[in-house]
C-alpha cells in the first residue's frame, strides 16, 4: 500500500445534493486525490479537500496539450457496498495514453490506492438510483512552466469524482462527419488525450447548429470507414451480426466497448469487428437489416442511436432506426451491464471490485 495522507474538509458539502436531479460532470464529492512527479518519481500523495489549484500562465500543458485522463465509475451494490468496475483495465489505459505522449507512466498500485482511497473517502456520493453513478476522473497533466515545445519534466496526477446521471437524456440522431474528422491512424485518437475533444468541440458545435445530437465520426480519406460516435465506441446490429469497427490506432480502445463485445460473444452472438463503411449502412437500412445502432462508453454506458443522416448531392438523408423500445440487443446489453454492476448478476468475467469504506481525516 502506497503511504497516502489524507486531509478531509471542516464540512461535507454532501447534504447539498439533490441525488434524484443529478446532471452530468457538474457536482464534485469532498475530496481530491493528488500526486506530484519530480526527479524522476512520484511524490506527495495525498488526499486534500477537492479544491482549485493554481497553475503557472506559462505551465506546458495549457501550450502545448500533455494532458490525459480516464474516465470511470463507482457503483453501489444491491447490499449497498462501493463497487468499481474494471478500476485495473483504466490503470493499464492511462499508462498506454501517457506512453504515446511522452508523459511519465503511473504505477498500477499507485492507481488503484489512489482510487480505493478515495472512494473509500467518499463512498457515501455514490448515487442510489439505477442509471446514476459516481463518476471518477483521474487525469495527468505536464507542470514544466517553460513554453518550449519537450515533454515536461514534471506532472500532477489528480483524480476527482462526482455523482452523475446519464450521459444522454434521449435516443441520438447523429450525423455522419464529410468534413471534419476526429482523429487518424497513427495519431492520438487512440490515447484518452484532452486535445482529441478539444478538436471535436468544433465539428460537434456545427453539429448541433444543423439539428443532430452528435457526429458519427469516419475516415481521414474518403469520409467513408466509421470511427465512433460522439465520444464513444459505437455498435451497429445488421441482420444478426452485431459489428464495430476494428480498433485501427485512430479508435479509442474502450473498456465499456470491450465488456460488451465479452458479453456478446458469451452470448452466442455473431460478433464482428472489422471496417464499416457508411456504404454498408446505407445498403443494410434499405434491406431493412439495420435493426439497431449505439454508442458505448463509460459516460454514456449503451447509448442508443435514433438515427444517422449523412448528406447526398448536398442534402441531407436520413436514416430511421427502428423504435429505441423495439430493439433487443441494446436494451438486454445496457440492462445486462446494469445488473452486473449492480450486482443483480453473477459476475463471471470478474469485473466488480469491492472498496473498503472509510471516515472522515479531520486534519
Ligand atoms: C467517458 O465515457 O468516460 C468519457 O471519457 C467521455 C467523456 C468525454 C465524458
Amino acid at each position: 500500500m502506497n503511504n497516502i495522507t489524507i486531509q478531509s474538509p471542516q464540512t461535507s458539502r454532501l447534504s447539498s445534493v439533490d441525488f434524484d436531479n443529478l446532471p452530468f460532470g457538474e457536482i464534485f464529492s469532498d475530496h481530491m486525490f493528488v500526486a506530484d512527479y519530480r526527479d524522476g518519481k512520484w511524490q506527495d500523495a495525498r488526499v486534500v479537500p477537492f479544491a482549485p489549484i493554481t497553475l503557472s500562465p506559462s505551465n506546458l500543458a495549457l501550450h502545448y496539450g500533455q494532458s490525459i485522463f480516464e474516465g470511470m465509475k463507482a457503483f453501489k451494490d444491491k447490499d449497498g457496498k462501493p463497487m468499481l468496475f474494471r478500476p485495473e483495465q483504466h490503470a493499464i489505459r492511462i499508462n498506454k495514453s501517457a506512453h504515446r505522449m511522452s508523459m511519465p507512466d503511473i504505477p498500477e498500485d499507485l492507481f488503484m490506492d489512489a482510487v480505493n482511497t478515495l472512494i473509500g473517502l467518499d463512498h457515501a456520493w455514490i448515487p442510489p438510483k439505477r442509471g446514476s453513478a459516481l463518476y471518477i476522473r483521474p487525469f495527468m497533466f505536464a507542470t514544466d512552466a517553460v513554453i518550449g515545445v519537450r515533454a515536461s519534466k514534471t506532472y500532477k496526477f489528480i483524480i476527482f469524482t462526482g455523482p452523475v446521471g446519464p450521459y444522454y437524456s434521449k435516443p441520438l440522431n447523429l450525423v455522419t462527419a464529410d468534413e471534419y474528422v476526429r482523429a487518424v491512424p497513427g495519431g492520438v485518437g487512440e490515447a484518452k488525450a484532452a486535445g482529441n475533444y478539444a478538436a471535436a468541440i468544433y465539428p460537434t458545435d456545427l453539429a448541433h447548429t444543423a439539428g443532430f445530437d452528435q457526429i458519427l465520426w469516419t475516415d481521414n480519406r474518403d469520409y467513408k470507414y466509421i470511427q465512433e460516435c460522439g465520444t464513444m465506441n459505437v455498435f451497429f446490429v445488421i441482420g444478426d451480426t452485431v459489428v464495430t469497427p476494428n480498433l485501427n490506432g485512430a479508435i479509442l480502445k474502450g473498456i465499456t466497448r470491450d465488456s460488451l463485445l465479452t458479453l456478446l460473444r458469451a452470448e452466442g452472438t455473431k460478433v464482428e469487428e472489422r471496417p464499416i463503411s457508411i456504404d454498408e449502412l446505407i445498403e443494410a437500412h434499405k434491406e431493412g437489416k439495420l435493426i439497431d445502432a449505439f454508442g458505448a462508453g463509460t459516460a454514456a454506458v449503451v447509448s442508443q442511436i435514433q438515427s444517422i443522416s449523412y448528406k447526398e448531392n448536398g442534402e441531407y438523408v436520413k436514416m430511421e432506426l427502428p423504435d429505441v423500445k423495439s430493439r433487443d440487443i441494446s436494451i438486454r446489453l445496457k440492462k445486462e451491464i446494469n445488473d452486473i454492476r449492480a450486482r443483480l448478476a453473477a459476475d463471471p468475467h470478474g469485473w466488480m471490485h469491492e472498496v473498503k469504506v472509510s471516515s472522515p481525516v479531520m486534519g
